[in-house]
């Protein structure tokens, strides 16, 4: 029996859906309630997707959450996720499905803009065709309009063991059309959540975290600078009310595309919300019969963000990067750019080489400065061959005496750039991308990767080098933004990267672009390391790295000890604060080693040492953030996958407000199990912490209860310091 309140229904029946007075004592009728036509799920084991349909109209997501039951009736569920309708609304709420479309009255933005060759903008209508679906971790769904002849195509595959789903849109149409905009499958987004975290930046301050409360409209981010860009990473993370890196539920997102992105969230008038990812909009500049999404990486937690970042960095890791030599341990690096520049001298390489060695550096790296004419960054990018001034016999000198020392040779290249002074720029002025009298960047143009006789050409250089010399690594950078976004670059950068990695197996590949302005799962599928950012400053770099690891493991990511002075900051820190930082990653050196006295030395081989010691398990380690109760405190919890040992970083990034150290809780360890603790550097407190905490003198033996629900009492510390504790499970 329906109950209704009678002043409700009076209420109620004063107005009709658009807003206008009905006739007394009605009630609105009520749309006939739709049968649910198709109901599919995606499970992984922490999370469950559940998409259903109303008649052969596309589908919605009717729940994205926790793990539901595995005989969950979906088709209740179809109807329990219907909403109410009252005045001021039509008389049905238009679905919030994986394509919301303007033609079915969608009140928010449409997941697809499409036009006729013409110009005409079509008003895509989809109807269901076919589904495949692989058990509940793949699922494939076919949906057309025939009138407009389009066909849209949704992919998902869900990962039982890093617990990220891929889903991915693909477009086609019977004659070539003009694609605006075509959002990866469109997610809605919870309810019980104040805000939305998304990810900015600029050059030496990549990954600053932002925070925008959901409100009425919409936080539209659009990247137009045609690569992924410091300024917007294209990550989302979706907290629900009180989470935190550690506790609570969140949703994260993350974009795998190299060429500049569109993220919106929106919030509709009857409170829905809605994400969409794709491309930047406009940047497929040519008609085609067939476009696609890049795939969208999505995740829900139960443990704080920590959750989302542990599918993240376990899924890159180990599902898109292809690593050479999967079991090998990740060298550290030395690379010579903060040392000599555009400088090269041999007996100077030779030397610094040797003196890397000894600190440690099991791989060298030859920076820009190699070829053409290149003295300073005004000339030479696109001349890609030895410059026979600074290398009368070529490469090989160096790279023999770099291998003699027990270390491999990687080399800097920029492919996708031409200086306007350069042999070939002269040659082929055509080959660059813009206009002529564009506004360059660096003294730069990038090169038309569109073109197949441009990516011929680099391919020819590029390979030339590769196969004359003994290289194993390239340190691939890209620093300036293009004129505009074009996927047809993207798509030429990504070809360019495939023919040499088919033809060069064994070489790895470092993504750079300024530092991180080119870091994403779509670059990251044809490479292998991250240059976070230009900025060697420690304190900075502590602080990038912590909130980068939301979304990139250790193995990926490049932190090198920098010179004792800061070279883009100034900043003078000590040296044990600058190897710890940088063996909290993938460690590497980048000052002149001449420079470094004898302590320095020391500790710098010592850390290495531990670093090398520790690394086998901690490539695999999940890197867990740490709530810490002091803000200035920068805490990371890197712990081995089976839980049997951990160790923590706490980098005193400021002086704190209180005089002393708040203790510091631990996460995701066994409340059960007792725990080892040992504070590796204690040797390094200053002199001013006077006290006894029991750290400082000796190892502890505590429960996993006590270290999450009290913490660890750190000693006293100077601000820029860093404190290493291992954890080992008894
Ligand atoms: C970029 C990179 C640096 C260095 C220089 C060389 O700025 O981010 O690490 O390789 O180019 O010109």
């Amino acid at each position: 029996m329906v109950m209704r309140d009678t002043n409700d229904a009076a209420v109620a029946g004063h107005f009709d859906s658009a807003g206008l007075p009905l006739g007394t004592g009605t009630v609105p009728v009520s749309a006939p309630v739709q049968e649910v036509k198709h109901a599919w799920r995606l499970d992984d084991g922490q999370q469950t997707l559940v998409m259903t349909t109303t008649n052969e109209r596309l589908p919605q997501v009717v729940y994205w959450g926790a793990a539901l039951l595995e005989d969950e009736d979906l088709h209740a569920l179809h109807h329990a996720h219907r909403i109410d309708v009252t005045g001021g609304m039509l008389d049905e709420n238009p679905d919030l499905s994986l394509c919301p479309e303007a033609v079915r009255s969608f009140p928010g933005q449409p997941g697809l803009i499409v036009r006729d060759t013409d110009g005409t903008p079509l008003l895509p209508k989809f109807c269901f065709e076919a589904a495949e679906a692989k058990g509940n971790s793949q699922l494939e769904l076919v949906y057309t309009d025939h009138d407009n002849g389009l066909t849209l195509t949704f992919h998902f595959s869900s990962d039982a063991d890093t617990h990220v789903m891929t889903c991915q849109t693909v477009l086609d149409a019977t004659r070539p059309v003009h694609l605006h905009w075509l959002a990866a499958p469109v997610l809605p987004a919870p309810q019980q959540s104040d805000e939305v975290i998304d990810v900015s930046g600029r050059w030496c301050g990549e990954f600053q975290l932002g925070r925008t409360a959901w409100s009425a409209g919409m936080r539209y981010r659009e990247n137009r600078t045609g690569r992924t860009g410091h300024e917007h990473f294209p990550g989302l993370i979706i907290p629900c009310t009180g989470a935190t890196n550690i506790q609570g539920e969140a949703y994260a997102f993350h974009y795998g595309w190299s060429g500049g992105h569109r993220m919106l969230a929106e919030e509709l008038q009857d409170g829905r919300r809605q994400i969409q990812w794709g491309h930047a909009a406009r940047m497929e500049t040519a008609p085609a019969t067939q476009f696609k999404s890049a795939p969208l990486y999505i995740t829900y937690s139960n443990t704080g963000l920590n959750g989302c970042a542990v599918s993240f960095q376990r899924h890159l890791r180990d599902r898109i990067i292809t690593w050479p030599k999967p079991d090998a341990p990740r060298p550290v690096h030395y690379n010579c750019w903060e040392a000599v520049y555009f400088d090269h001298k041999l007996p100077v390489l030779k030397d610094i080489a040797a003196r890397a060695a000894a600190l440690g550096a099991e791989r060298f790296v030859l920076d820009d400065g190699w070829f053409g004419k290149r003295d300073d960054d005004t000339r030479s990018l696109s001349d890609w061959a030895v410059d026979p001034r600074k290398y009368p016999d070529g490469l090989t000198p160096l790279i023999d005496h770099v291998k003699a020392l027990g270390m491999s040779f990687g080399l800097w290249f920029e492919p996708e750039m031409i200086n306007p002074d350069s042999d070939i720029h002269r040659a082929h002025p055509h080959w660059a991308l813009g206009s002529e009298d564009q506004t360059l960047g660096r003294q730069q143009k990038a090169l038309n990767m569109a073109l197949p006789e441009v990516r011929d050409f680099l391919y020819d250089r590029m390979s030339a080098i590769l196969r004359d010399n003994d290289i194993d690594y390239i340190k691939w950078d890209h620093n300036r933004v293009l004129p505009m976004p074009d996927a047809a670059q993207t798509r030429g950068s990504y070809a360019l990267i495939d023919r040499l990695r088919a033809d060069f197996p064994h070489v790895e590949i470092e993504t750079c672009a300024s530092g991180g302005g080119r870091i994403d799962f779509g670059i990251l599928q044809r490479t292998q390391r991250v240059w976070l950012s230009d900025s060697n400053d420690a304190l900075e770099r502590l602080r990038i790295q912590h909130d980068a690891a939301l979304f990139l493991p250790l193995a990926v990511t490049g932190s090198h000890v920098g010179p004792r002075k800061c070279h883009t900051s100034g900043r003078i820190l000590d040296i044990s604060f600058r190897a710890w930082v940088a063996a909290q990653r993938h460690m590497g050196f980048e000052m002149d080693p001449r420079e470094l006295d004898d302590h320095e030395a020391a500790v710098l081989t010592e850390v290495t040492s531990w670093w090398k010691a520790n690394r086998s398990w901690l490539h695999t380690a999940d890197i867990l953030r740490l709530d810490s109760a002091d803000p200035a405190v920068i805490a990371e919890q890197q712990q081995a996958r089976d839980g049997s040992q951990f160790v923590v970083f706490a980098g005193k990034a400021a002086t704190s407000a209180q005089i002393a150290p708040r203790p510091l809780r631990l996460t995701a360890l066994d409340p059960k199990a007792t725990y080892v603790i040992s504070l590796i550097n204690r040797d390094t407190a200053p002199m001013l912490s006077r006290g006894t905490p029991e750290l400082k003198r000796t190892d502890l033996q505590l429960s996993g209860a006590y270290l999450m629900r009290h913490g660890i009492t750190l000693p006293w510390s100077f601000p820029e310091r860093m404190w290493v504790i291992e954890g080992k499970r008894l």
